[in-house]
C-alpha cells in the first residue's frame, strides 16, 4: 500500500473522484442522458470508506464526490463523514447542481465537505429549461445561496459553455458569482453528448473586449489541483477548462471509481479495475491495492476528445462523474 501511486507515464495520482451515484434528477444535453442507468447496486458508505482508505494509505489526500447527482443519495452526509474521516484525507468536495443544496449545505459541511464546485449553465430560466430539461430554477439560486452561507473553504461556479445557448452570459455569470465570493470557471464542452463547444481563447478575447482586465494568476497550484487555468479579474478569479484547446493531461494527478465501482483510470479512456467485485468477492486491502496499480499502469497518456468521432467510444458522464 505504500506511496507514490504512480500511473503507466510515472505520473503521481493524489486526486480521487467517486462518481456515488450515476442517477440524476436532470437531463442536461451535453451529459449523455440516453444512457442514463439508474444503477440500483451502488456502493455501501463502508464500501466508500474501504476504498478511500485504501487509496489514501497510496498517497490519495484529495476525494471529490461526483454523479451523477451525488445530493440525491439518501446517505450523502453519511459518505461525507465516512470518507472526511479517513486518516491521510485532506480534503473532501462535492460537485452539484445545486438542487438539494438548501437543505444539505449545512449537515455536509458539518460532516466535513470543505468544498463545493456547484454546476450553473445561465441565469436566465428559459435557458435553463432549454439545457437541463428538468429541475426548478429558483430551487437551484436557492440552494447556492445556502452554500454561500454556509462557511465553506472554497465554492466554485461551473458553466459548461454551449455555442448559441449560452455563451453570451459570460460575463454575466462572472458577476453573479464574484458577488457571492464564488469562482467562476467556463468549460469546454467535451463529446459526451449534444451542443457545439467554445475555446477558452475565444472567451477571453471577448471578455477582454467588453473592457474587463484579466491577468494570469501565477500560483496556480496554490487555487487548483486540477485541469482549470486562472486568471484575475477586477472583482476576483475567472478560471477557464480547456481539454479541447489547452491539453493538461500531462500534469494529470487523478484517479476515478465510477458509480458502478470500477476503477477508470482516464476519464477518456477504458482501462478498469472491478473494485466493488473484488470488495464483495472478499478481496484484502493488498488485493485492491494491487488491483489499482494493475490499472494505473495501462493509464492513457490523455483523451482523445478532439479525434473525430471521439464521442462515440465514451462511456455516460453520468456513470463517470466528469
Ligand atoms: P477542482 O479540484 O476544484 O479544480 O475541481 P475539478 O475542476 O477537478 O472538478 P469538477 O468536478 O468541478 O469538474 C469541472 C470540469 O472539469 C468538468 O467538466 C469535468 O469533467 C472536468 N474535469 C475534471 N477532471 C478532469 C480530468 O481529469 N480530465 C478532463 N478532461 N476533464 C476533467
Ligand atoms: N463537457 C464538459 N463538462 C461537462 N459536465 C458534464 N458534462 C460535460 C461535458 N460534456 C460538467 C458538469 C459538472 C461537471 C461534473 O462536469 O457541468 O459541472
Ligand atoms: Fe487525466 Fe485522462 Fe483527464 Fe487527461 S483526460 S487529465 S489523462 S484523467
Amino acid at each position: 500500500l505504500t506511496p507514490p501511486l504512480l500511473d503507466a507515464q510515472g505520473r503521481t495520482m493524489t486526486y480521487l473522484r467517486l462518481s456515488v451515484t450515476d442517477r440524476c434528477n436532470f437531463r442536461c444535453t451535453y451529459c449523455s442522458p440516453a444512457s442514463w442507468g439508474g444503477k440500483k447496486d451502488l456502493l455501501t458508505p463502508e464500501e466508500f470508506e474501504r476504498i478511500v482508505s485504501v487509496f489514501a494509505r497510496m498517497g490519495i489526500r484529495r476525494v471529490r464526490l461526483t454523479g451523477g447527482e451525488p445530493l440525491i443519495r439518501p446517505d450523502i452526509v453519511e459518505v461525507s463523514r465516512r470518507i472526511a474521516a479517513v486518516p491521510g484525507v485532506e480534503r473532501v468536495a462535492i460537485t452539484t447542481n445545486a438542487s438539494h443544496l438548501e437543505r444539505l449545505a449545512v449537515p455536509l459541511r458539518e460532516a466535513g465537505v470543505t468544498q463545493l464546485n456547484i454546476s450553473l449553465d445561465t441565469l436566465s430560466e428559459a435557458t435553463f429549461r432549454r439545457i437541463s430539461k428538468q429541475g426548478e430554477f429558483a430551487t437551484i439560486l436557492r440552494g447556492i445561496d445556502a452554500a454561500v452561507g454556509a462557511d465553506y473553504a472554497s465554492l466554485k461556479l461551473n458553466v459548461v459553455v454551449m455555442r448559441g445557448v449560452n455563451d453570451t452570459e459570460v460575463p454575466d455569470l462572472i458577476a453573479y458569482a464574484h458577488a457571492r465570493g464564488m469562482v467562476p470557471r467556463f468549460i469546454e464542452l467535451m463529446p459526451f453528448g449534444q451542443g457545439t463547444p467554445v475555446p477558452t481563447a475565444e472567451l477571453v478575447d471577448g471578455l477582454r473586449t467588453t473592457g474587463l482586465s484579466l491577468v494570469p494568476e501565477d500560483e496556480q497550484n496554490s487555487v487548483t489541483a486540477g485541469p482549470a487555468r486562472y486568471w484575475r479579474a477586477h472583482g476576483g478569479l475567472v478560471g477557464f477548462i480547456s481539454p479541447l484547446t489547452q491539453n493538461f493531461c500531462g500534469g494529470c494527478n487523478r484517479v476515478r471509481v465510477a458509480s458502478n465501482g470500477d476503477l477508470r483510470s482516464c476519464l477518456g479512456g477504458r482501462a478498469q479495475a472491478p473494485l466493488h467485485t473484488l470488495i464483495r468477492g472478499g478481496a484484502t486491502d493488498a488485493e485492491l491495492a494491487l488491483a489499482i496499480r494493475g490499472a494505473l499502469g495501462e493509464k492513457p497518456e490523455g483523451h482523445r476528445f478532439t479525434e473525430p468521432g471521439a464521442g462515440a467510444s465514451l462511456l455516460s458522464m453520468m456513470g463517470i462523474g466528469g
